[in-house]
């Protein structure tokens, strides 16, 4: 017998249980929102209110529409009216205790058909079914920020969850206009997993000076094309919500790299959370755009590496004396001697071929990463001018400039390789197949491409030097090349998905 979802109750309206109730109401359900106490409701209808005040703000919602979704929300502090409820899903914060209670309590409430979900991004799916009487009828329906635009819903199942109730949800999912992608009960499940890692390693690499968190998220939008960077998307996440993450993936894996980064229990003990709170990573709605390099007062420039004579000839167009010359034995040639600059196109830290200089104060390192980015990379030796100066030929080149030290793989590649890394290895435990971690990123957190696809386009023999290298630098074993894909560029195979 299928079920029928037509009432729907759920328990917490903050940056989640608002829109997931906008959602359910969107798509013509009865819903009932619960909050706390009377405050917190007073912010919930407020969240809703603003939600889809935006979307009538945009022309996507009539104002009829908006009071037909808002009629179908009722609001209320007692759990007592979920009683009659065909589901009920809870968005309160990411602390076991508090589910743990709150299951307790739906379980003792709701009639014995109802569906108990949890949007839990990291909790154990199977310990919160195990505090209730009906651990078959209880699974993760894991929605993303923001709830109403996000296609994405992570459909958990256990190993207790009745035959055929995982296909009901996700098809209730589909009715919402959402893409189900199911998969067994994991820290993380498929993208928090992938997705938090990321943000604390991006957090870690703050937190020892690599760029600035303006430069890191500048970065990773122009270099990758995510529609916002780690900590922009750390501010809308919430800073408690990905600290709670991060702790229990660490104590799942252990895994140093899943220790949240210092910074963040700093923020959040501060009771900066990110926007919920007003302020995070950033004071306001949106980072502050980066202040733009001023003109170069330099004249002559020497280049070098790949692509040399092409930068230098832009530079010409632009009035520089702009000469090529090689890293090689004439690196200590006249060129070099005499130049304001010497920028050295490269994608590996510039600080040898710094050492072998006359003025090495003058070397800056410059990536250009995809047509919009360039990481203007100085060593311990770089004179501020020298980088001053070539931040600003960066910008006569048509490319943002992001200041990094001179580190192995720099900011966009050293965030990218490991994540895309994670997907090899997420995909060769058994855990979920390729097309459905390359859906889930692109829906769950908008990328342009799933990591598959990015290995693909990259080529699998780049990444694996990019790792490679990543390895040498840091020595954290998490870099180090998964054992598949290693195994692949050694079998000459050229793409991954090919064996999806
Ligand atoms: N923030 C995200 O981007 C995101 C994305 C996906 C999933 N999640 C998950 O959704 C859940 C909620 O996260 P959030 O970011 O919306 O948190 P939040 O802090 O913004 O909202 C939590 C809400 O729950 C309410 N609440 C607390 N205890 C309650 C109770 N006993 N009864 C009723 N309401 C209660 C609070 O008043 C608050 O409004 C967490 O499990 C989180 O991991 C968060």
């Amino acid at each position: 017998m299928t079920r029928s979802f037509e009432k729907v109750g759920v328990v917490g309206l903050g940056t989640m249980g608002a829109g997931i109730a906008e959602v359910f109401a969107r798509a013509g359900l009865t819903v009932v929102g619960v909050e706390a106490d009377h405050e917190a409701l007073g912010r919930g209808r407020s969240n809703l209110e603003s939600s889809t005040g935006r979307a009538l703000a945009k022309g996507r919602l009539s104002e009829a529409e908006q009071a037909e979704i808002l009629g179908r929300i009722t609001l209320t502090t007692s759990l007592e009216d979920l009683a009659d409820a065909d589901l009920v899903i809870e968005a309160i914060p990411e602390i076991m205790d508090f589910k743990r209670t709150l299951f307790t309590e739906l379980d003792r409430i709701c009639k014995p058909s109802a569906v108990l979900a949890t949007n839990t991004s990291s909790l154990s799916v199977t310990e919160i079914a195990a505090t209730t009487g009906r651990p078959g009828r209880v699974v993760g329906m894991h929605f993303f920020n923001p709830a109403p635009v996000m296609r994405l819903v992570e459909v958990v199942h256990t190993v207790v969850t009745e035959d055929g109730l995982a296909e009901e949800v996700a098809a209730l999912a589909r009715r919402l206009g959402k893409t189900p992608v199911s998969v067994g009960d994991r820290a993380g499940f498929v993208v928090n997993r992938l997705l938090l890692t990321y943000l604390n390693h991006a957090a870690v690499m703050l937190e020892n000076g690599l760029a600035t968190r303006e430069g890191i998220d500048t970065a990773m939008k122009l270099g990758v094309g995510v529609p916002m960077g780690p900590f922009a998307l750390l501010d809308l996440i919430g800073l408690d919500t990905s600290y709670e993450v991060m702790c229990v993936l660490f104590q799942e894996t252990r895994d140093r790299r899943h220790a949240p980064a210092p910074i963040l229990r700093e923020l959040v003990t501060a009771g900066l959370l990110g926007r919920k709170s007003g302020a995070g990573f950033y004071d306001g709605e949106a980072p502050p755009t980066p202040p733009a390099a001023g003109k170069p007062t330099v004249t002559s420039v020497a280049v070098l590496g790949e692509g040399a004579e092409e930068f230098a000839a832009r530079l010409g167009d632009a009035g520089f004396k702009a000469t090529t010359t090689q890293a090689g034995a004439d690196a200590t040639g006249d060129a070099m001697e005499d130049a304001d600059v010497v920028v050295a196109l490269s994608h590996t830290p510039v600080i040898e071929l710094a050492a072998r200089l006359p003025h090495p104060g003058r070397l800056v390192g410059l990536h250009l990463v995809g047509d919009k980015l360039a990481e203007v990379a100085s060593t311990v030796l770089t004179s501020p001018e020298a980088t001053c100066a070539v931040e600003g030929l960066a910008k006569i080149v048509g490319r943002v400039p992001v200041h990094c030290k001179d580190r192995a793989e720099f900011v966009v590649d050293a965030l990218l390789y490991p994540y895309l890394n994670d997907a090899v290895r997420m995909y060769d435990s058994g855990y979920a197949g390729m097309d459905d971690i390359d859906a889930a990123m692109r829906l769950g957190c908008g990328y342009p491409a799933g990591p598959f696809e990015t290995i693909d386009a990259l080529g699998l023999e780049t990444v694996r030097d990019g790792l490679r290298a990543l390895y040498a630098e840091y020595r954290d074993p998490a870099f180090a090349p998964a054992p598949l894909l290693d195994q692949l560029v050694t079998a000459g195979v050229r793409s991954i998905r090919g064996l999806s």
